[in-house]
């Protein structure tokens, strides 16, 4: 059996000037040496990607196994996909599996979640990594053999993959857990899609028992090509707040506006002050987004309507500038309503929290990332203005999130994230399974 620390030996970053993967470890390792790459034998399951990179996993476990069962197994959850709180058979599978590979495990936590415990050979730290399993209600427009089977449900972010990539992590670790200086704790969330799912977890427990000293979770990415990786330090997903507004005024004959207070008059107003908060409020250093992105009101080409609704969203990278865009929002509302004698009410839904990466995990991450990838393809992504619900378990422990290039132009696989074309380059699984395993055995081996 291996010792962890030959875990991986990704260190062959040459380039592939094969075209065929060698069938056997001997040819491997020829190229290898050839090329002056360190190399150590032993079972050896390798990728290729286009034009840069190899990728060696030298292990006697059967990793080669388990990275034929990555695809198979992210195929299946692909083809039955489940939305949110409704991931009972993806649920099972997980359950089944971490089990099977001898650890404690427990189901149902905030709903259908699963955790699965893997202890090494001291209690601490514990290290808990993280992927979401649930689908988002599409309808998959993909001719693919493993299309959704599920009417109106689709993996189109990229979840089947998450769970597909964690199982295989969860498999190639039990094999080393009397190596491990700490334990890991697996967490399959439900629900990342909107339904926080992550706090829901919290709530029920899944940072005690043990406790937990830090996260890693990863998000494949279709906005980066298969082999690159992003990773950054400090704010990385933006919070996700939701806002609908009702502006009561006095509705009337069109022809008569005198005699009415037009509600549609006064959202104009509203709608367009909103974006002022963004430019006059907010440090142009700061990244905000205030969006109306619904307005309703009216029935007739001859009547002013009583109100208008509008709704929308805000999105920030702090929680003091959302209480301070949410506060500077209402007062644009009292004002612009009371000096046109309206009326309104007004409904803020906190969404999530902004994600903020932490400097030493990230470090830990791109540490783990080149020893997977060459550095040239390790970047420093840009923030998103989408959120993610893994900030809730960044608001307890330090973490980092890392992204995972999936996209493979040439083979038409870039459409973006939640498009019912979406669908990823397969090899991505074995880049993130890759990294994250890098990443465990550095933090559990105190080798950053
Ligand atoms: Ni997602």
């Amino acid at each position: 059996m291996a010792r962890l620390g030959q875990l991986i030996r990704a260190s062959c970053r040459h380039r592939a000037a094969f075209a065929e993967p060698p069938n056997v470890t001997t040819d491997c390792c020829v190229v290898a040496k050839r090329q002056r790459v360190f190399y150590t034998h032993g079972r050896c399951a390798w990728l290729s990607l286009e034009r840069t990179t190899v990728l060696q996993w030298n292990i006697d476990a059967g990793i080669q196994e388990i990275a034929d069962n990555l695809i198979a197994t992210r195929r299946d959850f692909h083809a039955h996909p489940e939305l949110g709180y409704q991931e009972n058979r993806t649920a099972g599978i997980v359950a089944e599996r971490l089990s099977h590979y001898g650890m404690r495990v427990r189901t149902g936590v905030g709903g259908t979640g699963v955790i699965g415990v893997l202890e090494g050979a001291l209690p601490r730290p514990t290290l808990l990594v993280r992927a979401d399993m649930d689908a988002l209600p599409l309808q998959e427009e993909n001719d693919v053999e493993y299309r959704s089977q599920n009417p109106g449900a689709m993996h189109a972010c990229g979840h089947d993959g998450h769970t597909a990539m964690l199982l295989a992590v969860a498999e190639a670790l039990s094999h080393w857990r009397s190596e491990l200086r700490g334990t890991v704790k697996f967490v399959f969330q439900p629900a990342e899609e909107g339904g926080g799912g992550a706090r829901r977890m919290i709530e029920d427990g899944a940072m005690d028992d043990p406790p937990v000293d830090a996260a890693l979770a990863c998000h494949l990415w279709n906005n980066y090509p298969v082999g690159r990786i992003g990773v950054r330090t400090g704010p990385t997903f933006a919070c996700a707040d939701r806002f609908s507004a009702r502006i009561k005024g006095k509705g009337g004959h069109g022809a008569h506006p005198d005699q009415t207070v037009d509600p549609i008059v006064i959202a104009a107003q509203i709608i367009t002050a909103f974006q002022s908060i963004v430019s006059r409020n907010v440090s142009p250093l700061e990244t905000t987004v205030i969006s109306v992105t619904s307005i309703h009101g009216g029935s007739a080409y001859n009547i002013i309507p009583e109100s208008v609704d509008i709704g929308g969203t805000v999105r920030s990278f702090s929680e003091p500038l959302r209480d301070h865009i949410r506060q500077r929002m209402e007062e644009v509302l009292r004002g612009i309503t009371d000096a046109f004698g309206a009326a309104f009410e007004f409904d803020y839904e906190v969404g999530y929290p902004p994600l903020s990466n932490d400097g030493e995990m990230a470090d830990l991450v791109r540490a783990a990332a080149t020893e997977v990838v060459s550095s040239a393809e390790v970047w420093e992504n840009e923030p998103t203005t989408g959120g993610e619900d893994m900030a809730y378990f960044f608001q307890k422990v330090p973490g980092c999130m890392f992204l995972v290039g999936s996209a493979n132009t040439e083979a038409g696989l870039d459409y973006p994230h939640h498009s019912p074309r979406f669908d990823i380059d397969e090899r991505a699984l074995m880049v993130g399974a890759s990294i994250m395993l890098c990443a465990i055995k550095r933090y559990l081996t105190g080798a950053v």
